[in-house]
């Protein structure tokens, strides 16, 4: 999710969730093309499997842009068609290539052609007022006829005139019977539903009409929710959050060794004891101290003192 996770916050998830897919926020291939690749596209061994997410309608640019993520290590690529921000719209990537099925289609089998690993496609259900069941069946043979047999869909359309990024991730109704009905119209296709899961009881709902389950906003606010889906799904024994917090030292030590700062990381910890006694306790400590320059680990151990504090204090 572009602005909010990063490789770090990948490194954390994969600690709670070891079976689970992760992936990048999107790189525009533009980006990967002429940017700081090291940045934009390091990741640490542990993540695998990963995807890197790609944004653009260039089919040549790509192409190389998944060559080139390919060669870095991603376990896939995959093909944003979903994303509605204004930044996104102007240059022609994200949901409003909903509109152009012909165009996804040529530049998935460009990706796919470059590269051996598997090219996927992230979309919506539809886009302002092509959102009729018939334009996503439309959209969806043209991208398979490509070749492509891997789909996240977003099962709510976007609004691109006239409602804001983030109004397009609440407003535009769910409508997860959609997806239910393209997965049997399309048995022969991976299809994967995003959009408002939450719950291990939403997650294997959803297992049982559709192939896979993504999950944004949850995974962020509230990431402990990987590590109870991990365990419903993979029988995984449930990690102490003071667990992964320690296991997470090391990383954290050769970040900093290196001139990291520990905010980078830490931010994405925030959410870790959401919902406990002790948690505000935790959130507060870390995000008031973890941007000073000198931060170092003992800022999260202040935290989670802080956190035990907090809970203490609840059950006396
Ligand atoms: C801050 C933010 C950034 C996002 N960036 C991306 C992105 O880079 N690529 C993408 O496919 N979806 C992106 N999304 C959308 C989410 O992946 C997801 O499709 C959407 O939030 C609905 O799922 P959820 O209800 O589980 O969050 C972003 C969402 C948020 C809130």
């Amino acid at each position: 999710m572009m602005d909010w996770t990063d490789r770090h916050c990948r490194y954390f998830h994969r600690l709670l969730a070891p079976h689970a897919r992760l992936y990048t926020e999107m790189v525009t291939a533009p980006a990967v093309l002429h940017g700081d690749r090291a940045r934009l596209l390091g990741f640490d061994a542990s993540e695998h499997p990963v995807a890197l997410q790609l944004g653009g309608s260039v089919p040549a640019e790509l192409a190389e842009a998944a060559r080139i993520g390919q060669d870095h290590g991603y376990d896939e690529i995959n093909l944003n068609v979903g994303c509605p921000s204004d930044r996104v719209q102007s240059g022609r990537f994200g949901a409003c290539l909903m509109r152009e099925p012909a165009l996804v289609a040529d530049c998935y089998a460009a990706m796919q052609a470059a590269v051996r690993v598997p090219v996927t496609i992230k979309c919506r259900i539809g886009v302002d007022e092509q959102d009729a069941e018939e334009d996503l069946r439309h959209f969806v043979r043209t991208v398979h006829a490509a070749g492509c047999t891997v789909l996240v869909v977003h099962a709510r359309k976007a609004w691109l005139q006239g409602l804001s990024p983030k109004e397009n991730r609440d407003i535009p109704p769910l409508d997860y019977g959609r997806v239910y009905r393209l997965k049997r119209e399309f048995p022969q296709l991976q299809i994967h539903i995003n959009g408002g899961v939450s719950t291990v009881a939403d997650v294997t709902a959803h297992l049982a009409e559709v192939d896979g389950v993504m999950l944004g906003r949850t995974a962020y606010h509230e990431p402990y929710r990987l590590a109870e889906i991990e365990a419903a799904l993979w029988g995984t024994p449930l990690p102490e959050r003071d667990a992964v917090v320690a296991a997470m030292q090391p990383y954290v030590m050769r970040y900093l060794a290196a001139g990291g700062r520990l905010q980078h990381i830490s931010r994405h910890l925030l959410g870790l004891y959401q919902g406990l006694p002790g948690g505000r306790a935790w959130r507060r400590s870390l995000s008031e101290n973890a941007h000073r320059t000198d931060a170092g680990f003992e800022v999260v151990e202040a935290a989670l003192a802080a956190r035990r504090r907090g809970e203490l204090a609840h059950a006396a």
